[in-house]
C-alpha cells in the first residue's frame, strides 16, 4: 500500500473524512501526539489499528470527537464531574473515561464497559471529525512500543506501507499524550499523567484518586513496554548534583564502548563538558514537547545509550517522570 502525506486542505481533509467513513485508517495531527484513526463505531475499521500498530487488542483506544455533543453518541450520561471538566478543559489535552453506550464495538474498548472520550485542541482534526461525521477511535500513530509520534515524518517512519493517508499539521504543539481520567467513580481517577497538568485538574475538580493497586489495571496500556527507542535508555533521579551522576554514568558507559548522549536542557548543557548532549530546551515543557523526537533522533544517529535528565515531580515534570521511566524500562540512576 501506498503511503501519502498530505497537506490539510479542504480536499485533503474531505479524501481522509471519506476514506475514514470507508472504513480505512487515517494518521492526523493533534495537540498532543499524532493518531492512527478509524471509525469507532465500525469494528472491523479498528481491527485495522491493532494489526497496523503491532498493539495487543486488550489495550483500548480513545474515541475522539469534535463536541461535547458527540461525545453523548458514545458515551452514556455524562456526570457532573465530567461535564465541569469537559467546560473547563476540552478541547484540550485530557481524556475522560465514561460508562460507554452499546454503539461502542468491544474491538474499540477491549472489552470494558468503558469508553475514554477527547476532544483534541487541533484545527485540523476538529474539521476530519466534522467532515466524517463518525467518532473517532485513535491511539498514537506509531508502531507499538515506540516512542510517540510528534511529526508527520514519525507517523510515515513507523507505518509507511501500512496505511493510505496522514494528514500532516506539521509538529504538535504538546508532544506527550493527553491526561487521562476516570470520572464513572465517585471522585476522579487519574489513569495516566498527560499534557494537562495534574494541579491544574485538582483546583477545578479536588484531590484527584490515583490508580488502585489492583491485577487488573485500570488504563491497561500503562503494563506494556512504551516509549522506548533502540537505545538503552537510562533515567535520572532528580537531584542537586545529578549532572556529575550523569557524567559519571556516561563516562562508564563510554569506557565499556558504548555510544552514549546525554538528553539535557539548554542552560544545563555546558555541565557536560564535552560529552555528547541533545538540548531538549529551556524548560520543562519543551523537554515534554521534544521527548520524544530527541528519542527518535537518538536512534538515527546511532547512539546506544541515551542518559536524560530528571525533572522535578510535579506539574509536566510528572508526566514526564511516568513517560521517561517507561521508556527506560525503570532503569534509573
Ligand atoms: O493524547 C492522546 O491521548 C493520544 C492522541 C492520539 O489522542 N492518544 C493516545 O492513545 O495516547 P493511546 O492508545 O496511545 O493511549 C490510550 C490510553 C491507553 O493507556 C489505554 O489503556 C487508555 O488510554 N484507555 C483507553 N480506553 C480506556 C478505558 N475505557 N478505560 C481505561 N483506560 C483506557
Ligand atoms: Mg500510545
Amino acid at each position: 500500500m501506498d503511503t501519502r502525506i498530505l497537506a490539510p486542505t479542504k480536499e485533503n481533509i474531505l479524501l481522509c473524512a471519506e476514506a475514514l467513513r470507508r472504513g480505512e485508517l487515517v494518521a492526523f495531527p493533534t495537540e498532543t501526539v499524532y493518531g492512527l484513526g478509524a471509525n469507532a463505531l465500525d469494528a472491523r475499521a479498528a481491527e485495522k489499528i491493532y494489526a497496523a500498530k503491532g498493539r495487543p487488542s486488550d489495550n483500548p483506544l480513545i474515541v475522539h470527537v469534535a463536541s461535547l455533543d458527540d461525545a453523548k453518541t458514545v458515551a452514556e450520561k455524562l456526570p457532573p464531574s465530567a461535564l465541569s471538566l469537559a467546560a473547563k478543559f476540552m478541547p484540550g489535552p485530557l481524556t475522560l473515561v465514561l460508562k460507554k453506550k452499546d454503539v461502542v464495538p468491544d474491538t474499540v474498548t477491549g472489552g470494558l464497559d468503558t469508553v475514554a472520550v477527547r476532544i483534541p485542541a487541533n484545527n485540523v482534526a476538529l474539521a476530519l471529525f466534522k467532515a466524517a461525521g463518525v467518532p473517532v477511535c485513535a491511539p498514537s500513530a506509531n508502531v507499538s512500543g515506540s516512542p510517540s509520534p510528534t511529526t508527520a515524518r514519525h507517523v510515515y517512519e513507523d507505518l509507511k506501507g501500512k496505511i493510505p493517508y496522514i494528514l500532516d499539521g506539521g509538529a504538535c504543539k504538546i508532544g506527550i499524550e493527553s491526561t487521562v481520567v476516570d470520572v464513572t467513580g465517585d471522585k476522579p481517577r487519574l489513569l495516566r499523567p498527560g499534557g494537562l497538568e495534574k494541579e491544574k485538574i485538582e483546583r477545578a475538580a479536588g484531590t484527584l484518586l490515583l490508580p488502585e493497586d489492583t491485577s487488573k489495571p485500570l488504563c491497561p496500556g500503562m503494563k506494556y513496554k512504551h516509549y522506548a527507542p533502540k537505545a538503552e535508555v537510562y533515567f535520572s533521579a532528580y537531584y542537586s548534583g545529578m549532572s556529575g551522576g550523569i557524567c559519571l554514568w556516561y563516562d562508564r558507559l563510554a569506557e565499556r564502548g558504548i555510544k552514549t548522549v546525554i538528553l539535557c536542557l539548554t542552560p544545563n548543557a555546558e555541565k557536560y563538558g564535552r560529552r555528547n548532549v541533545i538540548r531538549v530546551g529551556d524548560g520543562y515543557d519543551s523537554y515534554a514537547h521534544n521527548l520524544f523526537a530527541d528519542l527518535r533522533m537518538a536512534d538515527e544517529k546511532g547512539y546506544g545509550a541515551v542518559i536524560a535528565e530528571g525533572v522535578p515531580d510535579e506539574g509536566i515534570g510528572s508526566s514526564l517522570i511516568n513517560r521517561l521511566i517507561k521508556s527506560s524500562g525503570g532503569k534509573i540512576i
